[in-house]
């Protein structure tokens, strides 16, 4: 077990678009053991491999109180969603950010846990939201890229002036 280095916004590392799991071995399962371990060791409830530079299609959730658990879900694919929902959103590899994004807040997504054997399962709440936060990272995609364009400017804004009030300050 280990605690993962996560990778930070601009990073392209955060870009790419993570391949389907062919093989699951004890490499893949010792990979979703160190997710675990370093998910337990942040304040986020979602982590995904990418995250820590490995392209596979792995994520962990884990909504503390819920009625899910800890869950691993491998080549996730969503075959249904509804009641879309505006929720406020953050991510280890973009520090500091926190913004309101829309998206379905129930889903039915297909995956697969780590030893392989498919299963399917309706999600609710923060689960639901955090899954899909962790596929767009398969995908590439940030949730900072789901914002409106007045908010960005607004997070450009307040990096720009924190920046400033940090020179000033050393
Ligand atoms: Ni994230």
């Amino acid at each position: 077990m280990a605690i993962l280095d996560i990778i930070e916004y601009p990073d392209e590392a955060l870009r790419q678009v993570s391949r389907p799991v062919q093989v699951f071995d004890s490499a893949l399962r010792g990979l979703v053991e160190d997710l675990f371990e370093t998910l337990a060791h942040s304040a986020a409830i979602g982590l995904s491999a990418s995250q820590a530079g490995v392209l596979e299609q792995v994520l962990v959730v884990h909504v503390p109180g819920d009625d899910y658990g800890p869950q691993v879900y491998i080549n996730p694919e969503i075959v249904k969603t509804a009641r879309l929902g505006i929720v406020e959103e953050s991510c280890l590899s973009v520090p500091g950010i926190v913004g309101n994004v829309m998206r379905p807040t129930q889903v039915h997504v297909r995956a697969r846990d780590a030893n392989g054997q498919q299963f399917e399962r309706a999600l609710g709440g923060m689960h639901a939201v955090a899954l899909q936060h962790e596929m767009d990272h398969l995908d590439g995609v940030l949730f900072v890229d789901k914002l409106s364009w007045f908010r960005k400017l607004r997070l450009k804004w307040t990096a720009s002036r924190a920046a400033r009030e940090a020179l000033a300050t050393s």
